[in-house]
């Protein structure tokens, strides 16, 4: 652990062999990073426990609850998915709070037919609104759970199902395999279900507390490699000190196709409503606005007053899509300053310390009913925030683009940074610091991978 405290605070020489090594590092650093592991929430998961509450003539009844200890990647609507397979030839009698995407082919039961009888059952939530006979606690949320940083208790879902032509005791009963969490798309990787001791669980009246009769956990985990998702997100720069704004990377997200007109929208369309709202139903595929990015979002950080001991930086968050509401947002933003926030206005905000030591990293999201609702490109669109930072002198310059983020997620995904080389300079700046300022953006990134070697 020493040695990331050296690599992220030590200055950084910029010899000419030295960098050349660093840049090696670096790229074995993106290779790594496209593991099923995320640095900054290295213990993140989503856990499915099946408590098997009652034993039942030919199988169990079983609440399965997913917890999702991530804390910040949250499942937003359409919602989760969850599959898995039978040992044997199991059914499904009945569930509560979830149903099977398909009933299956049950033509050989007569009189009381199962719910489901596929080997693969897939799985989906209730909507909000089900009425209450069929529900249990934590269930019909239409899939959606939040980040257990963000609001652990609406990070908890659940479901009951009645299982039959199953074990009917802890030594016969097999346990199902093969588990596959969407949420909506891929990323997900389930582990196979392990016996742990029986959860024990207070009754309703709270004067007594029961013991399921076995239990068994799962252990999801999410990889943005496996998730081949090309970015969605991007940052934009500005600086007080300097007119010039830097865009997002041309293209980062996808490039404006002129030989086929309806992939993105000019905003000065007439008609735009109709014009959104004809093209193409399919409304889960984003439509964004034309941009030279062609992010569905940017996030924009300006470096806004320098003042004797504090700083303000702007933050705005940029809805490009027309189809996508983000509701319960979430930014999570790495720099060296975040040790000292003094002051977050209409944001919320959460440490985040993957690692004694390491505190330059924050999770932001909107306040409930004001601004944690990150409307379509076609509505308000954006939403924003200042942050108010104390100086530690000597750390603190606006030299060498310090003073911009280091790293960006919006809803847990990677946020397209610009080149360092192209960072608003100060009016003074020389060439010869901006080799340092990319000298110390890689640095960054050796502190990682030093980081992910040391795991
Ligand atoms: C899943 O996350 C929880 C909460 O962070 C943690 O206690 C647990 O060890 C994690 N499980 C695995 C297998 O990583
Ligand atoms: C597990 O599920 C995947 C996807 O549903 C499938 O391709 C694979 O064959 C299954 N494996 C087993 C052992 O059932
Ligand atoms: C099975 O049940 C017996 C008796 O109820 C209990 O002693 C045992 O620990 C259970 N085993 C498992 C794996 O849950
Ligand atoms: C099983 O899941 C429960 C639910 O949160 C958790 O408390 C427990 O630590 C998990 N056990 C294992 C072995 O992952
Ligand atoms: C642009 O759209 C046309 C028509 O759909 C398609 O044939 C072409 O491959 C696209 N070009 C790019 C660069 O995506
Ligand atoms: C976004 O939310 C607004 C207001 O709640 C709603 O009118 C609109 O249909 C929503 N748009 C999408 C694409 O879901
Ligand atoms: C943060 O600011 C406070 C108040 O001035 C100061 O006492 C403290 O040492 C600072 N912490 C760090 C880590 O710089
Ligand atoms: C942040 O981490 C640094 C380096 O480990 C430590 O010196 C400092 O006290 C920490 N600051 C806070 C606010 O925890
Ligand atoms: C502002 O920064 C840009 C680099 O993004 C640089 O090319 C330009 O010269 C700077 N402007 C001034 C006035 O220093």
């Amino acid at each position: 652990m020493e040695s990331i405290r050296l690599s992220v605070t030590g200055s950084v020489t910029s010899r000419c062999g030295f960098a050349i090594l660093l840049v090696l590092i670096f790229s074995c650093s993106t290779f790594t990073s496209t593991e099923a592991y995320d640095a900054l929430d290295p213990n993140g998961n989503i856990t499915l426990k099946w408590d098997v509450m009652s034993w039942t003539p030919d199988g169990y009844v079983a609440v399965v609850t997913m917890y999702n200890f991530q804390q910040y990647r949250h499942i937003q609507a359409p919602g989760w998915t969850l599959g898995w397979t039978w040992a044997k030839k199991e059914v499904i009698w009945s569930m509560m709070g979830a149903q099977t995407t398909e009933q299956g082919d049950c033509s050989k039961f007569k009189g009381n037919v199962p719910h489901c009888c596929k080997k693969d059952p897939t799985v989906v939530d209730l909507l909000p609104g089900t009425p209450y006979n069929q529900q249990i606690a934590n269930c019909c949320k239409g899939g959606v759970l939040n980040s257990w940083g963000q609001d652990p208790a609406n990070a908890v879902g659940s479901f009951q199902v009645s299982v039959g032509a199953a074990g009917t005791t802890n030594r016969t009963v097999k346990l199902p395999k093969n588990f596959t969490l969407k949420a909506p798309g891929p990323g997900y990787t389930c582990g196979p279900a392990k016996i742990v001791r029986p959860t024990q669980f207070v009754t309703n009246d709270k004067r007594r507390t029961t013991q399921a009769l076995m239990t068994w956990n799962i252990t999801c985990t999410y990889s943005q490699f496996l998730a081949q998702k090309t970015p969605t997100c991007c940052v934009s720069l500005s600086s007080f000190y300097n007119d010039s704004i830097v865009n997002c990377p041309t293209c980062t997200c996808g490039c404006q196709n002129k030989t086929e007109p309806g992939s993105c929208v000019n905003p000065d369309t007439p008609h735009l409503a109709s014009v959104v709202s004809s093209s193409g139903k399919a409304s889960n595929t984003p439509l964004v606005q034309c941009t030279s990015h062609m992010c569905p979002i940017r996030v924009h950080w300006h470096v806004k007053v320098n003042y004797k001991e504090y700083w303000r930086v702007k933050i705005t968050i940029t809805n490009f899509n027309y189809r996508m509401n983000y509701s319960q947002w979430n930014l999570v933003v790495q720099h060296p300053n975040f040790d000292n926030l003094t002051q977050l206005f209409s944001f919320k905000y959460k440490s985040l310390t993957p690692y004694d030591g390491l505190n330059d990293t924050g999770m932001l999201w909107g306040v409930q009913f004001y601004n944690d609702f990150l409307s379509s490109a076609g509505e308000m669109g954006n939403v924003q925030s200042e942050i108010l930072f104390r100086k530690d002198a000597s750390t603190f310059t606006l030299d060498k683009g310090w003073a911009f983020p280091r790293r960006i997620y919006f809803n847990g995904d990677n946020c397209v940074m610009p080149p360092p080389d192209s960072y608003p300079w100060l009016p003074n700046a020389t060439s010869k610091s901006v080799f340092s300022l990319l000298a110390s953006a890689i640095a960054t990134f050796v502190s990682l991978a030093i980081l992910l070697a040391n795991i």
